[in-house]
């Protein structure tokens, strides 16, 4: 399928899924207060790949982003690591809670997938 739709109904604040989309994960966040506070702090941390967290989300307490490593395509443990992102284990970079790359090998942040709010509660990816 080169689309599919989300619903974010069941997921509360501070939990994920990984769904497959082409053949990868893609992770969907509903991210907490906390998180949403740390990824506008980190705004202004020297990053790796400078975005601001506003341009990597369409809704702030949802992020949605492809789980594959940046590096060599690993798939990234959540809520892990240095940043309260995503770590991934084979070679160790770490992700903060926008998804964006701060140590480790991996070039760039975790991609951002076209995606569209159907309504409040669904998406479509791609
Ligand atoms: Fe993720 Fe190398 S594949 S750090």
């Amino acid at each position: 399928l080169s689309s599919t739709e989300v619903d974010l109904g069941q997921i509360a604040a501070g939990q994920s899924v990984t769904i497959l989309w082409r053949g990868k994960p893609v992770f969907v966040r509903h991210r907490t207060e906390a998180e949403i506070a740390q990824a506008k702090t980190d705004d202004t941390a020297a990053l790796p790949d400078p975005q601001k967290d506003a341009d990597r989300v369409k809704k702030p307490e949802w992020l949605v982003m492809m789980g594959v490593c940046t590096h060599l395509g690993c798939v990234p443990l959540g809520q892990k690591g240095d940043f309260g992102g995503w770590f991934c284990p084979c070679h160790g970079s770490h992700y903060d809670t926008s998804g964006r790359i701060r140590k480790g090998p991996a070039p760039s942040n975790l991609p951002v997938p076209d995606y569209a709010f159907l309504n409040d509660t669904r998406i479509r990816i791609g």
